[in-house]
């Protein structure tokens, strides 16, 4: 049962990255980084099953917008290194939510510099900058509503109040990234999708991006119509999370009657099973030993 534990964090690991670096998640004795151990956002972000579930369907939601879709096309190397990316924006959101006080500070001050040369025009002539206040806040935004849903999607309903905390949590990891105004509670964040729904389309861009999400190798393991199957019934499931409009946005709305009968069930048991094989992740332990005072000494092996 242990090797088949290990076996299974080891291969999530293996694409997501490890997140349990001690200068990120250890640190000062008592630091209870930027969001506290008491929050509901240690609660929700510990576990690993939403947060990564959460990742396909936000990333999605992120390039609907024009001007994000131009940014990443002009200058992203997700070409290249696609589960690279994806591990670099799940390490930044478990380092703000549980990284000491001054790791979680200095991500977001690397992430904001990185993003001061993201700069430049759509194709249809509009300017773009990554740092655009509204732009900080759409991106901001789809990650900690996703990982709601998916949460609430394969773990347990969350009261008004809940999402309303956790929400307000993570609006301030959303300013701190250079965003002006961000939803802090449920009832905002559907009149914030709302307001942005006009501005979200697909172009020649996002379908560019979207056939390279859809398409390229995504368990290059296994031979090619495998493949292709397993990747299309992911998608279909980890968009599932996502609202209808966005699904229909994209054209992945309509999966095939045995596909749409097996999402729920299936994401749900993924999950079960990722939370079996993690229980407490280490990210989310180191962030409370050290909050409650314990120095930990050497890195977790
Ligand atoms: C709060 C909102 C955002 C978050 C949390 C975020 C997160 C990140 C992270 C973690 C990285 C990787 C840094 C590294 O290499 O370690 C990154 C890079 C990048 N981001 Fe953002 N981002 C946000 C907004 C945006 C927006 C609005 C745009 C486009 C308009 C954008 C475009 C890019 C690009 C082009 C890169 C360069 C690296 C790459 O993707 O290969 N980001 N972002």
């Amino acid at each position: 049962m242990n090797a088949l534990r290990r076996r299974t964090v080891a291969d999530f690991e293996k694409a997501a990255g490890r997140h349990d670096d001690p200068a990120v998640y250890g640190g000062p004795p008592g630091d209870p980084g930027l969001v506290g151990p008491d929050s509901m956002s240690w609660r929700i972000n510990s576990d690993i099953a939403s947060v990564s579930a959460a990742g396909l369907p936000a990333i999605v939601l992120e390039i609907l917008h024009p001007s994000v879709v131009a940014g990443v096309q002009d200058l992203s190397n997700y070409r290249e290194d696609p589960f690279g990316r994806s591990r670099a924006t799940l390490g930044y959101v478990l380092a703000t939510t549980f990284g000491n006080t001054e790791a979680a500070t200095t991500v977001i001050e690397r992430v904001k510099r990185i993003h001061s040369f993201v700069n430049g025009a759509r194709p249809d002539g509009v300017p773009y900058r990554a740092l655009d206040p509204e732009l900080i806040a759409w991106v901001h935004t789809c990650i900690p509503w996703m990982i709601l849903r998916a949460y609430e999607a394969t773990n347990r309903p969350l009261s008004q109040q809940e999402k309303d905390r956790y929400l307000f949590e993570q609006a301030l990891i959303g300013r701190m990234g250079g965003a002006d105004r961000v939803p802090e509670t449920a009832a905002e964040l559907d009149d914030y999708v709302e307001s942005m729904r006009p501005k979200l389309s697909v172009n020649a861009q996002t379908r560019e991006f979207l056939d390279f999400l859809l398409t390229s190798p995504f368990f290059p393991d296994l031979p090619d119509p495998i493949d292709r199957q397993l990747h299309r019934f992911a998608i279909y499931a980890g968009m599932s999370l996502a609202p209808r409009w966005a699904q229909e946005l994209i054209g992945y709305d309509r999966p095939p009657l045995l596909t749409r009968a097996l999402t729920g069930p299936v994401l749900r048991l993924d999950a079960r099973r990722l939370r079996w094989a993690f229980g407490t992740p280490r990210y989310a332990q180191m962030a409370q030993e050290r909050a409650a005072g314990a120095v930990r000494e050497v890195a977790a092996s």
